[in-house]
């Protein structure tokens, strides 16, 4: 299989490429806007560890959203369903990703899913840890251990740039805090830091398949067949990213291209197709809906192609 895409893909990247256009690299976090709008490039990744990668994909970049998955998994760990559950819900909104408008208007002001900005600061505080940067180090770890042993940093760059900007998350994480979905005990800068510094984690398209194909094997490391999650997390997170891991263009998704997926506004995507293959994309330039053009097109073309909708 991943012969006939080796063949295919250089050609099908060059293709996407021409969608970057119609796209625009985020700019709300000022070090964002640096990264090359009309890059686009791909990693897949197979099971038994061989991959076929196209375009540019030595690009550098920060996972923003993506983060959000492997947080959401490592607060699962941490806190079980329950816990989890207690302080989001399971919904996909219809709002934007950093919207406010159903934390006033929905009783008890609870975060509608783990994904949108507003559920992973809530899902921020519920990583274990004595302090900040203590949490910050085991996202660190669970990170890079999915990533397959790469030692994942995160870029200080961009986590002032976003920190030094981020008066919408900042009300967000107050809003919450009002809702006493942080609690008592939780101080919201600290929140804040673990959230922006996990969206700052730095990734290349390969380290990223890497991290897809645990979601592809049901949380199994693909080397050594060890359970890095319990299957039932990651069947958690997969149904999120099918219902809202593209924002408000997931329905369009799941038709288009039907595998759970999950986008960052630095231009990656994330995607997962199930039991195969793990894989990474980046294109910079974002459509109006948050994602990459070039990444979406070449994930639709690919689906159809090679016929992986789950449906
Ligand atoms: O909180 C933010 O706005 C960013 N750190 C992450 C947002 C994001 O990636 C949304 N993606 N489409």
């Amino acid at each position: 299989m991943l012969d006939e895409l080796r063949g295919k893909l250089p050609g099908w990247v060059a293709a996407s490429r021409l969608h970057a256009s119609e796209g625009r690299v985020a700019s709300y976090i000022p070090e964002l806007a640096k990264a090359p709008g009309a890059a686009l490039g791909i990693t897949v990744l197979g099971r038994s560890g061989e991959s076929v990668s196209a375009g540019d994909t030595e690009l550098l970049f920060t996972m923003q959203s993506i983060s959000k998955v492997f947080t959401l998994l490592l607060a699962l760990m941490d806190n079980g369903e329950e816990g989890v559950f207690a302080k989001v819900g399971m919904e996909p909104t219809g709002d934007d990703f950093n919207s406010m408008l159903k934390l006033e208007l929905v009783e008890p002001g609870k975060p509608f899913n783990p994904l949108i900005n507003a559920g992973a600061i809530a899902i921020s505080s519920l990583i274990h840890g004595s302090t900040p940067a203590a949490k910050t180090e085991r996202v660190l770890a669970f990170f890079s251990e999915a990533a397959g042993g790469a030692s994942l940093a995160v870029n200080e760059e961009v986590y002032r740039s976003e920190s030094a900007t981020a008066h919408r998350n900042r009300s967000l994480a107050y809003f919450l805090k009002d809702n006493e979905v942080l609690g008592e005990d939780i101080d919201v800068e600290d929140v804040l830091s673990v959230y922006f510094r996990h969206c700052a984690v730095e990734i290349t398209c390969g380290q990223l398949a890497r991290m897809a194909l645990v979601l592809a094997l049901g949380g199994a490391d693909p080397a050594s067949g060890r359970q890095l999650v319990p299957r039932r997390y990651v069947q958690i997170a997969k149904a999120f990213m099918l219902m809202c891991g593209m924002y408000n263009a997931s329905g369009e998704f799941a038709i288009k291209v039907g595998i759970p997926a999950k986008s960052g506004v630095s231009g990656g995507i994330l995607a997962v197709v199930p039991g195969r293959y793990g894989i990474g994309v980046i294109g910079p330039a974002l459509g109006d809906k948050g994602n990459s053009t070039a990444g979406v097109h070449l994930l639709e073309t690919m689906s159809r192609s090679l016929a992986w909708s789950m449906f």
